[in-house]
Order: structure tokens, then sequence, then C-alpha cells
């Protein structure tokens, strides 16, 4: 007999749960924009975001920050179009300004192994900017194989593949407003 595959709809039908809804992920940015504000009150920022991933949640970040910023954006490829990472992360972009003297606040979606974050902190630093600090919206504290905290973190979530605000699955489901973990039947490549 035949099975029936499930079709994903690519909306928030396909999330198992919603773990963070549009206002409480605005709700902690207006604090993480205050508390990082503080933290470079009277000097200059250089805001590094993460592609893809970050995208969302830095062009809503950004524009609460009450410094100068500049922005300029890094890609690394780690998960190619899974949920699992197999090879090292690899910088596949770098950066188009100087960031050399520059206060640089790394911004990313997710801190999971900590792969990817400490090879971007490790290419950046090579640039010998004045200060490098990270910021996250989630972390994943439960599967980190790699030493490293992030300076700036929006919220601990439990270990689920989530989607949606920026994270996707296989390039999926960035556009969703929430954060959601993906029902286990959609996370399956074609
Ligand atoms: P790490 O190198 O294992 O820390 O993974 C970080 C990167 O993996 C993030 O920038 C995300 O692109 C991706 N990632 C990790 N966990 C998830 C998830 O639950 N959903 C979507 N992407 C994820
Ligand atoms: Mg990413």
């Amino acid at each position: 007999m035949e099975t029936l595959q499930p079709i994903p709809n690519f909306s928030e039908s396909d999330l198992e749960a919603i773990l963070l809804s549009k206002e409480q992920i605005d709700e902690r940015i207006d604090s993480l924009a205050n508390e990082i504000s503080n933290s470079y009150a009277g000097k200059d920022l250089t805001v590094v975001c993460v592609l893809s991933g970050a995208l969302v949640f830095t062009a809503d970040l950004i524009r609460k920050l009450d410094v100068p910023t500049r922005l300029d954006c890094i890609r690394a490829d780690s998960y190619a179009d899974a949920t699992e990472s197999s090879k090292p992360p690899r910088i596949a972009s770098s950066l188009k300004t100087d960031i050399a003297g520059k206060n640089v606040l790394v911004v990313d979606d997710i801190l999971d192994t900590g792969k990817t974050l400490s090879a971007i902190i490790s290419h950046l630093e090579e640039f010998e900017p004045s200060s490098l600090k990270t910021c996250v919206l989630l972390d994943k504290k439960e599967r980190r194989q790699v030493d490293i905290e992030a300076d700036f973190s929006g919220f601990d979530i439990p270990n689920a593949f989530v989607v949606g605000y920026g994270l996707d699955f296989a390039e999926h489901y960035r556009h969703l407003p929430c954060i959601g973990a993906l029902k286990a039947e959609f996370q399956i490549l074609p």
C-alpha cells in the first residue's frame, strides 16, 4: 500500500509548537538593544551580521540601538541544506569594510554547537578590531561542543530544531514572524 507523504505549507502550520511569539521577540530585542547601547555608550559600533540567519534579527536590533552604528555582513557555511552540520564551518564571504581599531559586535541567529561563531571570531580577530563581542538571539546551551558564550543573548531554548524569524530549514521559513519547532515530518530534504 502507498504511504502518503505529508506536504509542507512552509507556513506556521508546519510548526509543532510556537516557542517565541512575535511580541516576545520584539520585547526581548528592546531590552537587548538597551543593554548593548549602554555597553557601547560614547563609542562607535560596527555590527557584523552573520548571513543569512541573523538578517531579520539584525534589521530589528540595529533600529533600536542608540549608538552610531556601521553595518557589515559575513557569511559562514555550516549547515549546507540539513539540520546537522558535518564539516567545520567555512567563511564563504568576508567583510566589505575595514574593522581594524573598531568596536565590533558579531550578531548571529543561534548559538548551537558554537563552531560557527568561534570560526567567525577567529577570522575577525585577524583584522585586529579594538574590541570584539557577540550577540545571539537564541542559545541552545545543551548542544555546545566548543567553549564559547555570547556576550549578549536573547533566549535560552531547548534542544529542538527551530525555524522562523530568519532561521531556516533548507532556506524555507525565514519569513515567519515567530520562532517555532519544525515538525519532524518536515525535516526531510526533497
Ligand atoms: P553552530 O555552528 O552549531 O553553533 O550552528 C550555528 C548555525 O547553525 C546557526 O547560525 C544556524 O544557521 C544553524 N542552526 C543551528 N541550530 C539551528 C536551528 O535549530 N534551526 C535553524 N538553524 C540552526
Ligand atoms: Mg546561520
